[in-house]
This record gives structure tokens, C-alpha cells and sequence, in this order.
């Protein structure tokens, strides 16, 4: 645990950074420090691994004044990853991940495996290993920066607009990396970005700052889009948040509907009778043996089929399928974006082996949202809330019987 007790940092000639800052960052936890440019951030995030020292109030690090600690040993347990990768261009990527285990005595060899290892785990290619930071790109260079601060297994890491340098897509699958490691490694981890999304999507706690160093609100993700302390906050999260709630609820709370998911076998006839009792004006075809959707009838051209003919003979073209989301894995924000992309205004559900469980509809997705909110609402704060891409006990119990990968499978540091 870091706590922050009434933190101010004035720099010489009067800004004050950061102004009696108090915080907690639990272990094992993504504490994210969100805010404008100027705001303190980067100060704050400093201080941690005293390459800032506070000009007020103390840093506490498990209990222990982090200013009676002498500041290499003290670093030695925070691995730091700033913009640009900060890499040694002179060094190959190896031993620029093997920097501290080597200045902690390690030999080379065993140095070496171990940034083979974290090389692995970050997701990068063993064979660039003795090629030099110039030869990577922007993307991987900042994997091999996250590498190299991981490489003496710290327990906290701080990072500080880690992703910010890089473009949309390399920084989505950065973030996406992030929470993967940190599914497995449960590390202290505290990152600074001016990116609200990008705290939104990787935070397990959000603190948005004011302007001058001192914290708006402290909130999970889900709370500070549900309810924004102020219109500061508010106005910081965005207009669209309504919408990005949605990706804190599973589409599993969707009652989907499954009359008028029908094998390729279905007679004409029988799927007109099932559109017609589900009020439905298409349904879904899927191959009759394994489930799996192939495409939509609309129910108007059915009407000038012969009843007895089986949906898969007809040569009435399929209406394209669309986006699938995944029931057990997916939130209800997917769910959402497939059936609005969907021509048909309806996607299917799908399980994790792909086969059908249910259809959208506006409707059923309108009762779903309402659930959602009202849960959101009256929830208990304490528990914590469906996250796309987490390992939560829920999450893994409905993985349990997919045959679908294991989360990580990188190698776990010694
Ligand atoms: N070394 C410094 N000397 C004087 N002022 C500084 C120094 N470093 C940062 N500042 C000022 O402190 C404020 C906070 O800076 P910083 O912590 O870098 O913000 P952020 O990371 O949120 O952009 C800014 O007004 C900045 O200009
Ligand atoms: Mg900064």
C-alpha cells in the first residue's frame, strides 16, 4: 500500500504541482492518475520513487516513511516506464531488460534468461533480442521499457504516459497487454495518462485531478461514469458516458430471444409459424448440427417460399450475419454495437465455442439497460464490477467450460 498523507510539492519560483495531496493505492491494484496537462501528475508519480522530493507531508510504502529509505534501494522495488521507453540505444534489447538484474550482481547468463523470459511475457518475439532499440518499432520498444521494469519482479510499477507516444491501434493492444500482465502478475501499479479512456479502460481505480494538484474525484471507473462528482468531472469524462457504462455490464444479464434461432432443417412453414409467434420479423439460421449462425431470412421474403422446402435449400440469399458477441465474455456495450451495426438491427449471442444461445432485439437490449442501471445505482460499491477482458471469479466461472485459451500464458517470473 502507498498512501499519500497531505502530499504539496511547490517547485522553486512558486507552482505549487501538487497541493496537499492525500491518497491510497492498494496493493496489487491499477491506480490510474488522470488529468489535464500541468495538473501534477507526473510530480506525483515522482515522489513515489523519489526522483521528486515532496516539500510537504509524507509518502508512506507499507508502513514504511519512503524518506528514510535510501533512494537506489527504494527503486529497486518500483519499476518506472516512462514515454518514449527511455531505452539505452547503445544496448541490445536484452541487456537493456537485464539492466537491474545485472546491477544487483545476477550473472550474465542468468540475466539474460531472464529477459528472455519477460520478453515472453510482454509479448514480444525471442529473436529480437540481440537487436537494438532502433530496430523496433514505437509499439514494441515501449513492451521491452515495460519489460526491463518488470525484470527484478518489483512490487510496484509506476508508469507515466506509457502508451501516449504510440498510435491508436499499437496503443489499444498496449492496453489490452497491460491488463493481461496485470491479470497475472498483480502488481501495485500506478499510471499516469492525460487519456480518460484510456483510465477508464485499464483502472481499477481512477483519480481525475483539478487543474492544480489536487484530486476531483477517487472513484472505480463505473462509478465515475455513473455519477461524476461535479460538472468539472463530468464535463472531464465526456459526453458519450451514458453509452460507455454499458461496458461495466455483462451481456449476460440480456433475456435473449430463441424462437427464431433455426436449423438449416427448419421448414418454410415451421419458420414462418416461429417468426410469427415471437412477432419477429427475421430469424436466424444456423447449421443445424453445431449451432453455428450463418446468416438472416427476413421473414416478408419467406412468405414467397414453398412451405415445405428446409431454410438451408432455398437460393434465397442470407442477409449478412454481422458481429457476434459472446454471452459469458462480452458486455452489454458489444452487444449493443453488434445489433446497431447489424443490418437487421438484431446480432446473435453466441457461446464460447461460437454457437447460438440468443437473438437482440432493441427491446430486450432497452430491459437490459434498465436492469443494468438500476443495479448500477442500488449496487454495492464494494463489489467489484464486470470488466471486459478481467479475470474476476464470475469471469472464470463462465470460461470454466469453454474450451476457450486460458487468461496468460506468459511465463511467470521466478
Ligand atoms: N522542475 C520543475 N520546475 C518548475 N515547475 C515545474 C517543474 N516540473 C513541473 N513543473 C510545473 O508543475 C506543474 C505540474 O507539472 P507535472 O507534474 O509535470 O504535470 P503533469 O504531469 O500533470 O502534466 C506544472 O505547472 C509544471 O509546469
Ligand atoms: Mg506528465
Amino acid at each position: 500500500m502507498i498512501t499519500f498523507e497531505s502530499v504539496t510539492k511547490r517547485y522553486p519560483g512558486g507552482t505549487v504541482a501538487v497541493d496537499a495531496l492525500d491518497l491510497e493505492i492498494p496493493d496489487g491494484q491499477t491506480m490510474v492518475l488522470v488529468g489535464p496537462s500541468g495538473c501534477g501528475k507526473t510530480t506525483s508519480l515522482r515522489m513515489i520513487n523519489r526522483l521528486i522530493d515532496p516539500s510537504e507531508g509524507r509518502i508512506m510504502l507499507d508502513g514504511t516513511d519512503i524518506s528514510t529509505v535510501e533512494a537506489p534501494r527504494l527503486r529497486r522495488g518500483i519499476g518506472y516506464v516512462i514515454q518514449q521507453a527511455g531505452l539505452f540505444p547503445h544496448r541490445t534489447i536484452e541487456d537493456n531488460i537485464a539492466t537491474v538484474p545485472l546491477l544487483e550482481g545476477w550473472n550474465k547468463a542468468k540475466a539474460r534468461d531472464r529477459a528472455r523470459e519477460l520478453m515472453d511475457l510482454v509479448g514480444l518475439d525471442a529473436n529480437m533480442a540481440r537487436r537494438y532499440p532502433y530496430q523496433l518499432s514505437g509499439g514494441q520498444q515501449q513492451r521491452v521499457g515495460v519489460a526491463r521494469a518488470l525484470a527484478a519482479d518489483p512490487p510496484v510499477l509506476l508508469m507515466d504516459e506509457p502508451f501516449s507516444a504510440v498510435d491508436p491501434i499499437v496503443r489499444s493492444s498496449l492496453q489490452d497487454e497491460l491488463i493481461r500482465l496485470q491479470n497475472e502478475l498483480h502488481k501495485t501499479v500506478v499510471l499516469v495518462t492525460h487519456d480518460v479512456e484510456e483510465a477508464i479502460k485499464v483502472g481499477d481505480q481512477v483519480a481525475v485531478f483539478y487543474p492544480h494538484g489536487k484530486i476531483a474525484q477517487l472513484d472505480t471507473p463505473q462509478h465515475l461514469l455513473g455519477s461524476p462528482a461535479d460538472e468539472y468531472v463530468e464535463n472531464f469524462l465526456g459526453f458519450d458516458r451514458g453509452i460507455r457504462r454499458l461496458a461495466f455490464f455483462s451481456a449476460g444479464q440480456l433475456d435473449l430471444e430463441t424462437g427464431t434461432v433455426l436449423a438449416a432443417d427448419t421448414t418454410v412453414e415451421a419458420a414462418r409459424a416461429a417468426a410469427q409467434r415471437c412477432g419477429e420479423p427475421w430469424v436466424l439460421v444456423t447449421d443445424g448440427g453445431n449451432r453455428q449462425p450463418q446468416g438472416w431470412f427476413a421473414v416478408s421474403d419467406l412468405d414467397r417460399q414453398p412451405d415445405r422446402e428446409t431454410l438451408g435449400s432455398l437460393s434465397l440469399p442470407l442477409a449478412p450475419l454481422g458481429h457476434t458477441f459472446q454471452v459469458g465474455r462480452d458486455s452489454l456495450r458489444a452487444a449493443l454495437d453488434a445489433t446497431v451495426l447489424s443490418r437487421t438491427g438484431r446480432a446473435a449471442g453466441v457461446d464460447g465455442d461460437g454457437r447460438v444461445v440468443g437473438i437482440t432485439t432493441y427491446e430486450r437490449l432497452r430491459a437490459a439497460i434498465q436492469t443494468a442501471e438500476q443495479a448500477g445505482l442500488d449496487g454495492n460499491p464494494d463489489q467489484p464490477a464486470f470488466r471486459e477482458g478481467r479475470t474476476t471469479p464470475e469471469a472464470q466461472q463462465a470460461g470454466a467450460d469453454d474450451a476457450a485459451e486460458p487468461a496468460g500464458e506468459g511465463v511467470r517470473p521466478s
